[in-house]
């Protein structure tokens, strides 16, 4: 049977597996994924129609997962997101919804509903660099290659308070650390598909290197497991 082409990056928020991933597709010309971006439009829909974790039921969450399967876009080179004809890209990366979709993502039934829509987006390309929490232990589990990318808290909050204060957002620096420790927590202690490596992931961290050097050792894992012939 033909290897499945698909590189899986995990990894906590910060840790750059999102450019890292994007990175790496570029180079195989391969299309790049970040799962987390399916997650935060979810929340974004249901933020703006008012509903909140406690109050959802599946009512909600089959309406707006069928939005999601309708009319779901990412762009691969550009990384731009699109449901319908509306970017929601930088929408999607408010604080307010990087807690909510955290907060959304401990849900059983939304991760059973998202998981076809993460398989049919990767099913029929020539090969797919994937990142998110769950890549390589729930959604690609036979996935040839299966990376952990980490790094400490203080450096992935640094990342993100550039990020954010670039795109104009005022935070604080000590108010991004807590609510990364947050996250963090929530993403990993889940019951259902919690962030954790897979048993057969490569763990890399990023803390003192950089994207452009981690993105190389990837293509060089890529060429060990023969999932391409060289760099
Ligand atoms: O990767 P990200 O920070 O954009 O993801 C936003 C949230 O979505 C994250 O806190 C947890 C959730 N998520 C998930 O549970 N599983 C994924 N595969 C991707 C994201």
């Amino acid at each position: 049977m033909e290897k499945l082409k698909v590189i899986t990056i995990d990894g906590p928020a910060g840790s750059g597996k999102s450019t890292v991933a994007k990175m790496t597709a570029a180079e195989l010309g391969w299309i790049y994924v970040t799962t987390g971006a399916i997650y935060r439009t979810l929340a974004l829909l249901l933020h703006e129609a008012g509903v909140n974790s406690d109050a959802i039921n599946s009512h909600h969450i089959e309406r707006y997962i069928s939005f999601i399967n309708e009319r779901y876009r990412q762009e691969s080179a550009s990384g731009k997101v699109f449901i319908g004809e509306r970017e929601v890209t930088q929408d999607i990366q408010s604080p307010i919804i990087s807690k909510l979709s955290s907060v959304f993502a401990q849900d059983e039934y939304i991760r059973d509903k998202l998981l076809p829509i993460q398989r049919k987006i990767v099913c029929d390309t020539n090969g797919a660099v994937v990142d998110g929490r769950d890549m390589g232990t729930v959604i690609f589990p036979s996935a040839p290659l299966k990376i952990f990318l980490t790094a400490s808290v203080e450096e992935r909050a640094k990342r993100r308070y550039k990020e954010l204060t670039l795109e104009g957002e005022k935070i604080e620096f000590e108010k991004l650390v807590k609510d990364i420790n947050e996250r963090d927590f929530r993403d990993s202690n889940r019951s259902t598909a919690p962030l954790k490596p897979a048993e057969d992931a490569i763990i890399l961290d990023s803390t003192y290197t950089s994207q452009e050097e981690i993105t190389v050792q990837i293509l060089h894992l890529a060429v060990a497991k023969k999932l391409i012939l060289s760099e």
